[in-house]
This record gives C-alpha cells, structure tokens and sequence, in this order.
C-alpha cells in the first residue's frame, strides 16, 4: 500500500450520536492535506481516529501499511507519528533548549536501544541545534517554557515536533487562539520548517485560510461527519459548496 495513511468506511459517534460517517480517506506520503468545514462538522473527531485518541465505532485506519485501528496513540507515536497536542506537554519549569531536547529523546526511543542512546546524545544535542535554529527559537533557548508568549509557545511546540522527525506531522488548528499578526507569522515560520523537510507528510485541520492556501496542497472539506468535496485548496475555496456551507459560519474568511 503506497499510502501513509488510509481510512475505510470510519465512522464514530458519540453516544450513539454520529460525528464521523463511514470516511474514505488515503494520504499520500509527503502528501500535505488539509481537513477544513464548519464547527462541528467533525474534523476533530475524524483526526483523533487518524492519531489514536478516539477508536472509530466502525471501519479500519491504517498507517504505514499497518492496522491501526485499535492501536493506542503512544503505539501509533512510536511508529512515527507526532502531533503537536500531545508533545505539547511542554514543561513550563524547563527551558525552551531542555523542551526539545526532551521531545528528541522521546522521539530517540523509537527502535533504539538504551546503550544507544548514550552513544547517539551528540546527534541529539545536534538535532535540537537544528530545530531551534529552524524555528528562530535560538534566542529564546535558555529562557523558562512558562515565560513564553502564546506565539512563541506554538512555535516551541511545533519544534518538539518536528525534532522527532516524524513520518507523520498531525497538526490541529495550529494557529487557533492567536492573533492575526502572531497566525501569520507562526504559519510563515511553520512553512520554513515544512518546506526544508519536503519529505514528512502533513495532515492538519484549520478554519484560517492563510494556514490552508500557504500549508495544504490538497483539501478534504467536511460536513456533518462526512466529506462533501476534496480538490486543490484554491478549487475547494471557489466552490459552490464551500461558499454555501461558510456562509454565517464566518469560519473559513
Ligand atoms: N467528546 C465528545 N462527546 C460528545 N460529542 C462530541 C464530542 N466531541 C465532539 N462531539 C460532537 O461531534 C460533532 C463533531 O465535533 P468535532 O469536534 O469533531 O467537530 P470539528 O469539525 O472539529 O469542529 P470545530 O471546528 O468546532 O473544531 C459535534 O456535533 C460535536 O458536538
Ligand atoms: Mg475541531
């Protein structure tokens, strides 16, 4: 199977009440796809069947040629995905060099044994050094996670991310709740780190279009639990569809 990711006929509900209805879905790899639609349209629900933390109610998720479906999130990190939520446990005690050092040695374990690692902490400390200069955090590299204004704290965790070198990067509204000069910047930057690691694929939902047109190459957009039409992001933000569905949603503008 060339696809990263496949999804066939997932749906979950919530209570016996549907979120996600029977979803086709595959993902290329190096593929960077976005999932956009509505509040409530279930792209949060649908993502968190793709990284583990809701098990679909029917159908089959597979990664890298695996059946995923029931394996748990930490399962599915180990194999190489990352998502910016759960690495985003930052420690707010530690500084922003000790964060992504600890992401990269979380990242480290996969297939590595313990004697290992030892001998390998230089290309750790190595990597960290990439990650902080790719993200433009070097500056910022000794001061605490908790000092960190809400865009730098996005971009830290995207490096803790992506220090792990996964060979799928989950990302969830990844400028939600910023401002609209710290959202471009953050997607500039998120842009720079994609854009020097053409390989990696990407899935990410967003309602910012700025983020769609600069990040997704291909868009899958969702109403009530299913997907309703997919295309290239300028031909899916042109469409009848699209238009009818945002409108008085004021999402996607
Ligand atoms: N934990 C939950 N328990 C019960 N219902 C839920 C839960 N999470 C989501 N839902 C419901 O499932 C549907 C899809 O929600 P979901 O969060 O997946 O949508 P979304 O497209 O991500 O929306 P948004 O744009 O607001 O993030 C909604 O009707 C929502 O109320
Ligand atoms: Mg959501």
């Amino acid at each position: 199977m060339s696809s990263i990711i496949a999804l066939e006929g997932v749906s979950k509900s919530y209570a016996g009440v549907p979120a996600v209805k029977s979803v086709d879905l595959q993902v290329t790899r190096g593929e960077r796809l976005a999932i956009i639609g509505p509040n409530g349209a279930g792209k949060s629900t649908l993502f968190g069947t793709i990284a583990g933390e809701h098990r679909p109610t029917a159908g089959k998720v597979w990664f890298d040629g695996n059946d995923v479906t029931r394996a748990r999130s930490s399962k599915r990190a180990m194999a190489g995905m990352s998502r910016t939520f759960q690495v985003a446990r930052l420690m707010p005690s530690m500084t922003v060099r000790e964060n992504v050092f600890m992401a990269a040695l979380t990242g480290q374990h996969r297939g590595v044994r313990f004697w290992d690692m030892f001998s390998s902490h230089r290309e750790v400390e190595k990597r960290v050094d990439v990650a902080l200069a790719d993200s433009n955090l070097e500056d910022l590299a000794g001061v605490s996670a908790a000092a960190l204004a809400q865009g730098a704290r996005k971009t830290l965790e995207m490096a803790m991310a992506i220090v792990q070198d996964p060979k799928i990067l989950l990302l969830d509204e990844p400028t939600a709740g910023m401002g609209f000069e710290d959202a471009r910047s953050a997607t500039a930057q998120l842009k720079r780190l994609l854009d020097a690691r053409p390989d990696m694929t990407i899935i990410l939902t967003a309602h910012d279009m700025e983020v769609i047109h600069s990040l997704a190459e291909r868009v899958v957009l969702m109403a009530n639990g299913e997907v309703v039409l997919e295309g290239s992001p300028a031909e899916v933000a042109s469409h009848e569809t699209t238009k009818a569905l945002y409108l008085g949603h004021g999402g996607a503008s």
